[in-house]
């Protein structure tokens, strides 16, 4: 992949937004270039670097009753070399759904050597893991683990974490084109090669989305929530800096990716609200204006990439009050963060009034968020789900080394540098 490098940075305590970087070529070849002699705004990422990457990313497809169609066409763009993750949440009755996106994704694995890891987001196993090492918070009454995308997403990253990658990947179930797949994972590797923290946000900027308009094609260049998300998020930064500011562009990206250290360290909303509240998150509490900064955190920042893509994005129309719920879940994330000023939550109840989403002297009601996943305890994780057929992907624990010894309940490490594994 060729891809230039962002003309914009806006520091947000030790949070950098780079501005939207352009893909110049999908493909650059197998090898570095040759360095060049002068500065260059363009970087060339070479296929090598970025199938080295891929071998350590964790592709997580949520899903709940698409077309199986287009969940094949999913899998048939991701590179072999990334693990797949399939959350589902998918009905079982009066149709076992499940089962059918089941046997499609074996067959998938028959023709292509592959293993993919498949769940049922209320797979009783798994919630009752998930209860004993100390993280209810995303059980309901029943206790199962709550229906939502955002739930799921939680869900696989635990399990991604086990595995022992390092980058996590998420991609909707309902993309018409796997050439667009391909080119969103190829963009998430290049995100990551050009990081140099290891705490990466890599976020996705359709090129395009394309609508039937009369008898013709209009590619829309933003979605209808992203627009609205979009246009008030800026003003947070920039009511907050000072400077007016139109850096960020991927207010809700669905398709986004992660580095696991950085995905066990955040917080996250429920269902739809959890893309928005990724940027939101990352202002509150790595913005340095409420939390005094983690030293580890300053040294390093967190970089958040907005790469645009060259697929048009086509995904399946779920109608004008699906996108009104999306652009009230981001609306209210903001209007309750405890970074946002009065002036602009004061803009956020006139939109949302003016949209008929709220009455008069209404607010937005306040939402709960999960906690850190930094606070599961992943060796009892890991032990409850031991005879579960998804152990089958956890990277082994090494044997214990005799050079690690346990100190009252903690680990330390003698000075010979030895790492105590973190499992
Ligand atoms: N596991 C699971 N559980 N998956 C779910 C659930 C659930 O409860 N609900 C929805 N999904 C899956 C869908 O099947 C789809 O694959 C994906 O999550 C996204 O859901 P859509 O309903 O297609 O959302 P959208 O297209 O309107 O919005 C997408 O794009 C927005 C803008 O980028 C989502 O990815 C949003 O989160 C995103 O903000
Ligand atoms: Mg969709």
């Amino acid at each position: 992949m060729r891809i230039e490098i962002p003309r914009e940075l806006e520091r947000f305590g030790a949070n950098l937004f780079y501005g939207v970087q352009k893909v110049y070529e999908l493909d650059s070849g197998l090898k570095p270039d040759e360095p060049a002699d002068h500065p260059c705004t363009v970087k060339q990422l070479s296929y090598e670097q970025l199938y080295e990457i891929e071998k350590d990313m964790v592709i997580v497809i949520p899903t709940k009753g698409e077309k199986l169609r287009l969940l094949q066409g999913v899998l048939y763009g991701i590179p072999h070399q990334c693990l797949i993750i399939v959350v589902s949440n998918s009905p079982r009755q009066p149709v076992d759904r499940f089962s059918i996106e089941k046997d499609a994704i074996e067959r998938f694995c028959t023709f292509t050597r592959k293993s993919v890891l498949v769940i049922h987001q209320e797979d009783p196993a798994l919630a009752k893991a998930l209860e004993n090492a100390g993280y209810p918070e995303l059980l309901d009454e029943r206790g199962t683990v709550k229906s939502g995308k955002g739930e799921g997403m939680l869900l696989a990253t635990l399990l991604a974490r086990l595995t022992g990658k390092k980058f996590i990947g998420f991609i909707d179930a309902d993309n018409y084109f796997p050439g667009a797949v391909l080119e969103y994972i190829r963009i998430y590797s290049a995100g990551f090669a050009l990081r140099t923290s290891d705490y990466a946000l890599v976020r996705i900027s359709w090129q395009s989305k394309p609508k039937v308009m009369g008898s013709g094609l209009y590619f829309a260049k933003y979605g209808r929530a992203s627009v609205i998300t979009n246009r008030f998020m800026n003003s947070l930064v920039g009511y907050t800096t000072g400077f007016e500011t139109e850096v960020i562009r991927t207010g809700n990206a669905g398709e986004h990716a992660l580095t696991l250290d950085l995905a066990m360290l955040m917080e996250y909303a429920s269902g739809y609200a959890v893309e928005p509240y990724h940027l939101i998150y990352l202002m509150e509490t790595f913005g340095g204006l409420n939390h005094s900064l983690q030293q580890d955190i300053i040294q390093k920042h967190i970089e958040i990439f907005q790469i645009e893509s060259r697929n048009p994005h086509l995904h399946e129309q779920k109608g004008d009050e699906h996108v009104e719920d999306m652009i009230f879940a981001a609306l209210q994330v903001i209007y309750h963060s405890p970074v946002t000023p009065k002036v602009l939550k004061k803009e956020i109840l006139e939109e949302l009034r003016s949209r008929g989403s709220l009455k008069k002297d209404q607010e937005p009601p306040k939402m709960s968020f999960y906690p850190p996943l930094g606070k599961v305890n992943l060796k009892t994780f890991r032990h409850e789900l031991s005879g579960h057929p998804c152990a089958a992907f956890f990277q082994p624990v090494p044997a214990e080394n005799p050079l690690v010894r346990e100190h009252d309940g903690k680990r330390s490490r003698k000075k010979t540098g030895v790492k105590a594994h973190r499992l």
